[in-house]
């Protein structure tokens, strides 16, 4: 009996005080708009990379306060990564971007969306079109083999505001380009497949402009060399940013012939609806 006290103690205080609790293991602030952060990742929980979950903390009512957020970290990564913004009167972004390492949050193991390879039918060219934190299910997807294996060239749009709300993408990138270990399970070269398109809106920068509108001038396709725009037959896109871009990039490819798909019944582009960040 003795001997079973310190044990049971000792299981009580590691025991979560969360439902689905998992532990912050690390956080980086891009601005302070922005923040990224690593949580540990349920032994049981499998997403296809893309995917979302809840997340969230418990609110001051005690009841747990919850958004879906795009998984940015891949299907393979041991740990979960998320991307988020900063609402200083959000119920959630307010708490949440104060969370430090040791932390709780919860997170619900059921992964859901939309912006899959599964939802889209075989192409050759697949294009990442995000806003803001939208380029968080695409950092999951960029780290995803099958994205190679599945397309020989990976073009990411990313517009924001300013300069430095590029800069988690652009250093995951960066990243990727130099990974060994994803070399090891891609190839040798994969990373030459990537083509990094960032536009500001509101800052100087060597691209400016709001993607919608490179696109339907054809300004994005004289910088990459890309001939006769965006084709059904080749192409293949995804979408992911506020309602109102959301709306404006399905208008243009389907003017371009493309049409949206869904898991069960692959097209040729994708839009995440459940992102409203
Ligand atoms: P803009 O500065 O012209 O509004 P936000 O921070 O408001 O979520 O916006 C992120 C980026 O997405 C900004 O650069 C913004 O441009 C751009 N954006 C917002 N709405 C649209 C839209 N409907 N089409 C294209 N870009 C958009």
């Amino acid at each position: 009996m003795t001997e079973m006290r310190p044990v049971t103690e000792a299981a009580a205080i590691k025991a979560p005080t969360l439902p689905d609790a998992q532990t912050v293991t690390q956080v980086k602030h891009w601005t302070d708009r922005l923040f990224s952060f690593r949580v540990t990742r349920p032994a049981s929980l499998r997403f296809r990379s893309g995917e979302f979950v809840m997340i969230g903390l418990l609110g001051d009512n005690g009841k747990p306060l919850l958004r879906a957020y795009s998984i940015a970290s891949p299907a393979w990564d041991e740990e979960l990564e998320f991307y988020s913004i900063k609402v200083q009167d959000g119920p959630l972004t307010s708490k949440l971007q104060h969370i430090q390492p040791g932390n709780e949050i919860i997170l619900r193991p059921k992964p859901v969306g939309t912006l899959v390879h599964d939802a889209l039918l075989p192409g050759k060219r697949i294009w990442f079109f995000a806003t803001g934190t939208g380029f968080a299910p695409f950092a999951s997807l960029l780290r995803e083999p099958q994205t190679y294996e599945d397309y020989d060239e990976i073009v990411i749009t990313h517009t924001c505001r300013e300069v430095a709300e590029l800069e988690y993408g652009r250093q995951l990138i960066e990243q990727i380009r130099q990974d060994e270990l994803l070399a090891e399970l891609i190839g040798e070269g994969f990373a030459d497949k990537i083509r990094y398109y960032p536009t500001t809106t509101r800052e100087k920068s060597p691209r400016m402009g709001r993607i919608t509108e490179l696109l339907r001038d054809g300004t994005v396709f004289r910088d990459l060399g890309i001939e006769g725009g965006i084709k059904p037959e080749t192409d293949r896109a995804m979408v992911c940013g506020s309602l109102a871009f959301n709306h404006d990039i399905k208008a243009i490819l389907e003017d371009f012939g493309l049409t949206e798909g869904a898991n069960s019944d692959p097209r040729e582009f994708v839009i995440e609806k459940a992102f409203v960040g």
